[in-house]
């Protein structure tokens, strides 16, 4: 009875451990309290919601990407959110990206191919900061790992415009965002209702469109995430039965010793 106390209660140290090292990091900050949001990723058994990836990536593609590049996300990757290779190679197609120079040396343009990367909306940062006041969007590509609040913050931030309290003055140039460190930033309410068309019928609510392309950047930040998520639970499940396997081990080794 005593023996099987002690491996139960192994077995709940273990899991106290699994627990706090899976549990989420946080970081003190003065930043606006940020609502926690219910994402299908968050947990040890988290998975990304295919549909609301692609709704996401229409709300980046026909909004954000006006201003916000996507570095690291090629149109291959598109595969994994549920394209199939005609309609990655499609969507790829609706961008330009340079080709090597003609024969005269000058430059030249092809549509893009499932290889190429999402294109950059603006030539250089210069070109960048000139038409967005002086601010520079940032890359979206790790946007998501990047910010204390993580999906919830970039979630906080497309919903977060209000107008400002009395007495604030906002200058030309920027925006109050409740959820914004500070509460002036230079972006725009970028999302309105119903801006985008969705194919599947929902509803293109602020709120909506916020979750599905927070959803999508957070995909996009973290590919592996399924993966990772999955390979954790085998290694819980292992170390739960190596734990078995020792107890017994450990009966078996002093079953003859006086104690
Ligand atoms: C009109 C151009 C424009 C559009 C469209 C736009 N943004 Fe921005 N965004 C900016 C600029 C400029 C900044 C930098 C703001 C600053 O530093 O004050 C920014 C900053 C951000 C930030 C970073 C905030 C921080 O903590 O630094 C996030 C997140 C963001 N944008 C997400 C989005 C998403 C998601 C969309 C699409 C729904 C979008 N943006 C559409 C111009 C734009």
């Amino acid at each position: 009875m005593i023996r099987l106390t002690h491996l139960a209660g192994a077995l709940a140290g273990a899991l106290a451990l699994i627990a706090v090292a899976a549990g989420p990091s946080r970081a003190a900050g003065d930043a606006p309290h940020l609502a926690a949001q219910d994402w299908t990723f968050k947990g040890v058994f988290g998975t990304f919601d295919r549909a609301a990836v692609q709704r996401g990536f229409k709300v980046y593609k026909d909004v954000c990407a006006a201003c916000h590049s996507l570095h690291y996300v090629a149109f291959r990757n598109l595969r994994d959110i549920g394209f199939s290779d005609a309609e990655a190679a499609a969507i790829a197609r609706e961008y330009s990206v340079p080709d090597e120079p003609d024969d005269a040396g000058d430059p030249r343009t092809r549509p893009a191919r499932l290889s190429d990367r999402l294109p950059s909306p603006y030539a250089n940062s210069q070109a960048a900061r000139a038409a967005n006041g002086g601010a520079l969007p940032p890359d979206l590509s790790l946007m998501t790992k990047a910010r204390v609040g993580g999906p919830d913050y970039v979630y906080a931030i497309l919903t977060g415009y209000t107008p400002p309290p009395a007495g604030v003055t906002v200058p030309a140039g920027q925006y109050y965002n409740a959820a914004f460190p500070g509460h002036l930033l230079a972006m725009p309410a970028p999302i309105s209702e119903g801006q985008v068309e969705y194919a599947d019928g929902t509803r293109a609510t602020v709120a909506q469109m916020s979750k599905d392309v927070t959803h999508f950047l957070h995909w996009a930040a973290e590919p592996n995430l399924e993966a990772r998520h999955q390979l954790g639970l085998q290694v819980i499940i292992f170390l739960i039965l190596l734990t078995i396997l020792f107890w017994f081990v450990k009966q078996r080794v002093w079953r003859n010793i006086e104690h």
